[in-house]
C-alpha cells in the first residue's frame, strides 16, 4: 500500500515579519528626524552574564540599523542596588531619554521588582512596570511588552482576525504568558491559560485553534497536543546539548507538531527575532506617549497661569 506523506504545517517566517516591522520603524524615524525629534534607547546591563551580553549587543545593533539613538550602560556584578536605582533616577529625569530597558536577569543580590518599578512607567518599553500591566489589563494605551506584542503580530499576519478562535497559552509568566492571555483576549480570542499544575494539559491543549507555548521546557509539547491544523507560536529558546555543541530548540517538538499543525513558528527564525523589532517600536511609542503628555502639562499650566 502506498501512504500519503503528511501535509506539514508552513513556517511562520518571524525574520521577514521583523523586518517588516523594523521598515516601519525606520520610515517613522525618518519622520520624526525632520521634526527634529531623535527617539533614544538606554540600555542597562548589570553583570557579564554571556546570553545577557549577547542579548543587548543585538538590541544596540538593531536600534542602530533603524536610526534610534542607543544609550549603552554597564554596572559590574557587584554594583550595588542604589547604584542601579540611581542610574535609573538620571534616566527618567533626561529629557532626551525615551526608552529605558534593564537587561534581566540582575545579579541575585539586587530586587529585581524595585529596579522594575523604579523606572518611569512612560519609559519602561518592557512594559513590565505594574503601572503598565494595569493599563494592558484594562485596555488604556500603554506600553506592553516586547514578546507577546510580537507574537500578537505574527498570529495577526497569519490567522488575520483573531475574533472568537480559542487560544490556549502554555505558562503563565509574567513576561510572556499572562500579558500573551491579556492580548488574545483583547483580540476577542476565547483563551485558556495551561500551567503546571493544569490537570490533563494535552487535553486541553487540543481544543485550541491557536497555541502559545512559554513555558521553557524544551520538546514539551508535539503533535499528540494539538488539534489539526493548530496554528502554534513557540516561544521557547532552550539551549541543549549536542555531540558537537549545542543547539537551540523550543518548548514545541517541531518535527512531529508540523505534521497535524496548519502553520508553525520555526525556532531559531520565529519569535526571536520579533522581540527586539517590538522593542524598537516601544521606544517610539514611549517617545509620542511622552510628547503627549507634555503637551496635556502645558495646557494645564496655561490654565493655571494665563499668560
Ligand atoms: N531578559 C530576557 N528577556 C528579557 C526581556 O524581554 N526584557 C529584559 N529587560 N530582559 C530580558
Amino acid at each position: 500500500m502506498i501512504s500519503t506523506p503528511p501535509v506539514l504545517a508552513r513556517d511562520i517566517d518571524g525574520k521577514a515579519i521583523a523586518a517588516q516591522v523594523l521598515d516601519e520603524v525606520r520610515d517613522e524615524v525618518r519622520v520624526l528626524a525632520r521634526q527634529q525629534i531623535h527617539p533614544a534607547l538606554a540600555v542597562l546591563l548589570v553583570g557579564e552574564d554571556p546570553a545577557s551580553e549577547v542579548y543587548v549587543r543585538n538590541k544596540l545593533l538593531r536600534a542602530q540599523e533603524v536610526g534610534i539613538r542607543s544609550l549603552e550602560y554597564r554596572l559590574t556584578a557587584t554594583a550595588s542596588q542604589d547604584e542601579v536605582l540611581a542610574l535609573i533616577a538620571q534616566l527618567n529625569a533626561d529629557v532626551a531619554v525615551n526608552g529605558i530597558l534593564v537587561q534581566l536577569p540582575l545579579p541575585a543580590h539586587i530586587d529585581e521588582a524595585a529596579v522594575i518599578h523604579a523606572i518611569d512607567p512612560i519609559k519602561d518599553v518592557d512594559g513590565f512596570h505594574r503601572e503598565n500591566v494595569g493599563g494592558l489589563v484594562q485596555g488604556i494605551e500603554v506600553l506592553t511588552p516586547c514578546t507577546p506584542s510580537g507574537c500578537m503580530r505574527l498570529l495577526q499576519e497569519t490567522c488575520g482576525d483573531l475574533s472568537g478562535l480559542h487560544a490556549v497559552v502554555i505558562g503563565r509568566s509574567n513576561i510572556v504568558g499572562k500579558p500573551m492571555a491579556t492580548l488574545l483576549l483583547q483580540a476577542h480570542c476565547s483563551v485558556s491559560v495551561v500551567h503546571s499544575r493544569s490537570v490533563d494539559a494535552p487535553a486541553l491543549c487540543r481544543l485550541a485553534d491557536i497555541v502559545v507555548a512559554a513555558v521553557g521546557r524544551p520538546g514539551l509539547i508535539d503533535a499528540s497536543w494539538l488539534k489539526p491544523g493548530a496554528v502554534v507560536i513557540d516561544v521557547g529558546i532552550n539551549r541543549i546539548a549536542t555531540e558537537t555543541g549545542h543547539r537551540l530548540v523550543g518548548d514545541v517538538d517541531y518535527a512531529s507538531a508540523r505534521t497535524v499543525a496548519s502553520a508553525i513558528t520555526p525556532v531559531p527564525g520565529g519569535v526571536g527575532p520579533m522581540t527586539i523589532a517590538y522593542l524598537l517600536k516601544n521606544t517610539l511609542v514611549a517617545s509620542q506617549l511622552q510628547r503627549g503628555a507634555r503637551v496635556r502639562e502645558r495646557l494645564v499650566v496655561d490654565e493655571v497661569v494665563p499668560g
